[in-house]
């Protein structure tokens, strides 16, 4: 009899619109493959350890269902953002875990997310590692940010620049018609890709990202220069994570304290207040919000959110674990769970990408 093999699958972290994909990918290739059952986590790990999971096979019946399985937005199986403790922190943490894992008979272990889903199989692998479980675990990259060291690309995140640059454009038709300064604040935290691709492709004149500290003072002298020039609008692309370089001087602490007392809820909107105070001019501020984050996949992400689903069932078919996939260029590689857990990939200000665009003179603030 073969032996009998189980999978369990989870997402986790901010999901993107086309983060199913990959789960169809995984469910149809490892039902291919032979293996038994595929678990579907609920919540990712900190559903798990409230016992939520289901198995797949009861909610996926047919080639169909797997279709539009992958055109449904936002993660099928719910996701969380829940950072595992070091295990010295809390081993009874994974002790639960993997009593749960044992008792499904599960083999391998595969997580659908970013950089905190990453440290999460880590951690949990590297338990697994210590204590002799059997458990074997996989990687695939997921975040709109594209902040994932170690992989050129994240799905989701080309459909999320498809849609913060459908913002700037549709600013920009209105824009025209007034004499006024339009900032639209994107997602982006602590990396600044998103802001920077839609900001070139949307056609936008200052980008603001957090990796390139701003000054002021450098923001208003752009903008009064296109007045100048006799050009009466100025769109902004700034990222939600933009900071002044006098606030990057901050200490991570003093910085927070800064914000806890900020009079305007968001870096947008305290620019507006600010470049209104400066120039006198009429500022707007649109924020896309999670929207960037939903809608319908752009085809680049069906692709390899497709083609990383599918990898991964080949890995676990060839028992090849403890590693994240990962683009590299258009193909499918893997790069080792240790080198890539946890660790952002940001933006440089003397990337190819940031140089060009200062040179269809887009100011960065700097
Ligand atoms: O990590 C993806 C992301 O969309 C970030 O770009 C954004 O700052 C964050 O998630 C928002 O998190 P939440 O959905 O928890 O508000």
């Amino acid at each position: 009899m073969a032996k009998k093999r189980n999978i369990i699958v989870g997402q986790s972290g901010g999901p993107t619109s086309v983060i199913n994909s990959s789960l169809a990918g995984v469910y149809k290739n490892a039902i291919e493959r032979g293996f038994d059952k595929v678990y579907g986590m609920l919540h990712g790990i900190q559903g798990l350890l409230d016992e939520q999971y289901i198995d797949l096979s009861t909610q996926i019946h047919s080639e169909l269902d797997i279709e539009l399985l992958k055109r449904t937005p936002s993660a099928f199986l719910g996701s969380c953002r829940f950072k595992l403790p070091e295990i010295h922190e809390d081993k009874a943490i994974y002790e639960k875990i993997f009593e749960i894992l044992n008792r499904l008979d599960i083999d391998a272990f595969i997580y659908i997310g970013g950089n905190d889903s990453m440290d999460t199989i880590k951690k949990l692998s590297d338990y697994a590692i210590l204590t002799g479980q059997k458990q074997k675990f996989l990687g695939v990259p997921k975040t709109i940010d594209n902040d994932l060291w170690g992989t050129d690309m994240t799905f989701g995140f080309q459909s999320a620049v498809d849609i913060a640059t459908q913002t700037i454009d549709c600013i920009h038709t209105t824009a025209a018609s007034h004499n006024r300064v339009f900032i639209v604040e994107l997602m982006g935290h602590k990396v600044g890709w998103v802001t920077l691709h839609a900001g070139i492709a949307g056609g936008a004149d200052i980008i603001l990202i957090p990796e390139i500290p701003y000054d002021l003072k450098h923001v208003i002298s752009a903008i009064q220069r296109r007045n100048e020039q006799g050009k009466h609008f100025t769109i902004l692309a700034v990222a939600e994570g933009a900071i002044s370089k006098e606030d990057a001087k901050l200490t991570k602490k003093q910085y927070k304290a800064k914000l806890a007392k900020r009079k305007h809820s968001t870096v947008g909107y305290e620019l507006a207040s600010q470049i209104e105070k400066a120039t006198g001019l009429e500022v707007r501020v649109t924020i896309p919000g999670h929207t960037q984050r939903g809608g319908s996949p752009v085809p680049f992400d069906r692709v390899i959110s497709s083609r990383l689903g599918v990898a991964a069932a080949e890995l676990i078919a060839k028992e090849d674990y403890g590693k994240m996939l990962i683009m590299k260029g258009y193909d499918v590689a893997t790069l080792p769970l240790e080198k890539t857990a946890g660790k952002l990939k940001y933006v440089s200000p003397d990337d190819q990408i940031v140089l060009q665009a200062k040179h269809l003179g887009i100011s960065f603030g700097d």
